[in-house]
């Protein structure tokens, strides 16, 4: 299996709680490596750009007022499967449904303050990487 690329995004949740290294501990005990990695603060036009897919649901414009309540960090995980392993080590959307053992399950805290964001598909992790970095910010 080639090496695969995913965008990850630990959330305002998790950084105001101080948790993104534990986090990140998870992903790499996991398989996945970090080959780009930015903190910042979403603006609200960016935090829409970036859920655009989403701006017909319910939960759109709390979701983008949340995901600009505070800093996240941004990274590119690498390796064997990754869009695929980073969703299984994340677990389901839905904290309350989440796998023991996952991010999701140990620092989630409800459906929209879910600790972390995973790209979904190869199209949308190549999209959602290049919303963040440029190419010479990813070092594998
Ligand atoms: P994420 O994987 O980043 O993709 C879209 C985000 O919208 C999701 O994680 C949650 O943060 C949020 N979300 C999804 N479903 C709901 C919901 N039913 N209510 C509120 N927020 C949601």
């Amino acid at each position: 299996m080639a090496a695969e690329r995913t965008l990850s995004i630990i959330k305002p949740d998790a950084t105001a709680r101080n948790v993104t290294g534990k986090i990140i501990a998870m992903f790499e005990e996991g398989g996945l490596q970090v080959v780009a990695q930015k903190r910042l603060h979403l603006t609200k036009t960016m935090a829409e750009q970036f859920y655009a897919v989403h701006a017909e649901r319910s939960f759109y414009d709390e979701l983008v007022e949340y995901m600009t309540s505070g800093p996240v960090v941004a990274q590119v995980l690498e390796g064997d499967n990754a869009i695929a392993r980073n969703r299984e080590i994340m677990g389901a959307t839905n904290p309350a449904n989440a796998a023991e053992g996952t991010v999701r399950h140990a620092f989630g805290q409800n459906v929209q303050e879910n600790a972390v964001h995973g790209s979904d598909s190869p199209e949308n992790a190549a999209k959602e990487i290049k919303f963040f970095f440029s190419d010479i910010e990813i070092v594998g």
